[in-house]
């Protein structure tokens, strides 16, 4: 196996390029991220990198109501992932983890994102309590990190136009099990986003 660049360009192979660099020094994430940073904030504010193909929503997409992620590269290992979550107007993810480190930001539109931590013990798997901790309005060129420890939140788009948030995952976070929760009566279900353009490698056994 080796890396994926579904998209190639020269702003990807900088941007890719720091982050790897970085990864390859900064074991810890909230050193790695801190690092990252000023190279994240400098591609959301970059235009013209990002085809208007990785901006569609898409009709089938797993998650429903059009919303997808569009995955752009992908490490080897898979101990990285950064792809281009599109959001039409007035659609909402469910709310859901993604068991990894990592930094999203919007590119384009508006969204309302909000966060939501567990006021239980933690250690169901079928059953979390959750209170809403936090209501982040996102505008072009805004971003926020995500840890593993604090990572459950769902966002939905406030703007007439498809939002884009482009998101950096220390994981495959298109093809992992992750989880989704019912913030209503507490439960939790399996959840695995997939990419829309791309294969999980289960799924290109049955094609
Ligand atoms: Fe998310």
């Amino acid at each position: 196996m080796s890396d994926e660049w579904v998209l190639d360009n020269e702003t990807m192979r900088v941007f890719i390029g720091a982050v790897n660099d970085i990864r390859i020094r900064e074991a810890d994430p909230q050193a790695a991220i801190a690092a990252i940073r000023p190279y994240f904030a400098e591609l959301l504010n970059t235009p013209d990198w990002l085809p208007a193909a990785y901006q569609e929503p898409a009709a089938d997409s797993g998650m429903g109501s059009g919303i997808g992620m569009w995955l752009l590269y992908r490490a080897d290992d898979g101990s990285l992932a950064f792809s281009a979550l599109v959001v039409p107007p007035g659609a909402q993810t469910p709310v859901h983890d993604h068991l990894a480190w990592g930094l999203v930001g919007l590119y384009r539109g508006e969204q309302e994102e909000d966060v939501f931590v567990r006021s239980d013990n933690g250690v169901d798997d079928h059953h979390a309590d959750l209170v809403l901790s936090r209501r982040n309005r996102l505008t072009p060129g805004d971003f926020y990190e995500l840890l593993p420890e604090n990572d459950i939140h769902r966002v939905r788009t406030t703007s007439a136009v498809t939002s884009v948030s482009l998101h950096l995952l220390s994981n495959d976070n298109g093809c992992i099990w992750r989880h989704r929760f019912d913030p209503e009566d507490g439960s939790v279900q399996p959840f695995r986003s997939g990419w829309l353009n791309v294969p999980c490698a289960d799924e290109k056994e049955t094609e």
